[in-house]
C-alpha cells in the first residue's frame, strides 16, 4: 500500500492544493504529514483546516513556536509567528473553529514510529529542532552517525526544506540525480528528507513531496502558483516582502 508524506507546508495553500490533488490522482488514501504547516506563509487556518483529517501528523517547529512562544526564531520570523497566532484567534472566524484549530496543534505527535517506518519533523534525536543538511555528510559525520542509530530501517524527515536520501554510508543523494525513485536497499538504512511543499529550498521553487510503497521512496515536484501566494504575503504588512521573494527561487 502507497502512502503520501508531506512536510513544511508554512501556509501556502496554493501549493498545498496542488500537492493533494497530485497524491488523489494517484489514489493514495494515507497521508502522514511531518509538520511545519504552518508559519512563514498567509493562509495557516486553510492548510491547518485542509490536513486535520490526515492519518498522522508530527509537529513541527513552527507549531510549537506557536503553541509555546518562539523565544528562538530571530524578531522578522517571531512577527510572522504571532502574525499566524493572532490568525488562529480570529475573532471574526466561528469560535468552534478556532478552537479545532487549536486542539488540532494540541494533539500532533512529537515521533511516529510504525513497523515500516520512523516520521519526525527535524531529526530523530531531536524532533523539532535539529538540521539535517547534505552538509553534515562533509562536516558533522559523527552527527549523521549518531542519528542513524535512533531508528531502524527508514526514517522520514522534513525541517531543512532539502530534499534528498542520505545513505547509512553517510552520503547524500539529490533526487534530481537518480531520476527521482529510490529504492530502498536490503539491510541498510535511509533517512529522507520529503523536501517542502510550500517553501522549497533547493533552488527549484516547485512544490516537493514523496509516496512510499514499504520498498521504494518517489521524490514528486508539482509546479504551482507562487506569484499568489507571494502577493498575499506582500499584501500583508506583518508577514516581512522576503518570504515572499524566496518562494520565486526556491532559496
Ligand atoms: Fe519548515
Amino acid at each position: 500500500m502507497q502512502i503520501a508524506i508531506i512536510s513544511d507546508i508554512h501556509a501556502n495553500i496554493e501549493a498545498l492544493t496542488v500537492v493533494l490533488a497530485d497524491i488523489k490522482r494517484r489514489g493514495i488514501k494515507d497521508i502522514v504529514c511531518l509538520g511545519d504547516i504552518i508559519g512563514y506563509g498567509p493562509n495557516p487556518r486553510e492548510c491547518l483546516l485542509e490536513l486535520m483529517d490526515c492519518k498522522a501528523v508530527t509537529m513541527g517547529n513552527h507549531e510549537e513556536a506557536v503553541l509555546y512562544y518562539g523565544e528562538d526564531f530571530n524578531p522578522k520570523a517571531r512577527e510572522a509567528i504571532d502574525w499566524t497566532r493572532d490568525q488562529l484567534n480570529r475573532s471574526d472566524c466561528p469560535k468552534e473553529e478556532n478552537y479545532d484549530l487549536w486542539n488540532f496543534l494540541g494533539v500532533m505527535e512529537q515521533m511516529i514510529v510504525t513497523d515500516e517506518a520512523m516520521f519526525v519533523h527535524a531529526s530523530p534525536r531531536d524532533p523539532t529542532k535539529e538540521y539535517v543538511t547534505p552538509d553534515d555528510t562533509q562536516k558533522d559525520r559523527e552527527k549523521l552517525e549518531e542519528i542513524f542509530t535512533h531508528f531502524e530501517r527508514v526514517c522520514f524527515i522534513g525541517h531543512s526544506h532539502i530534499p534528498g536520501i542520505y545513505t547509512q554510508e553517510l552520503r547524500y543523494i539529490d533526487p534530481k540525480t537518480i531520476g527521482g525513485e529510490y529504492k530502498l536497499e536490503e539491510g541498510r538504512k535511509a533517512l529522507i528528507n520529503t523536501g517542502a511543499v510550500g517553501q522549497p529550498r533547493d533552488g527549484d521553487p516547485r512544490a516537493s513531496y514523496v509516496t512510499f510503497d514499504g520498498a521504494t521512496v518517489r521524490f514528486h515536484r508539482l509546479d504551482y502558483d507562487f506569484k499568489a501566494t507571494m502577493e498575499k504575503i506582500i499584501k500583508e504588512e506583518r508577514l516581512p516582502n522576503y518570504l515572499a521573494d524566496r518562494l520565486a527561487v526556491g532559496r
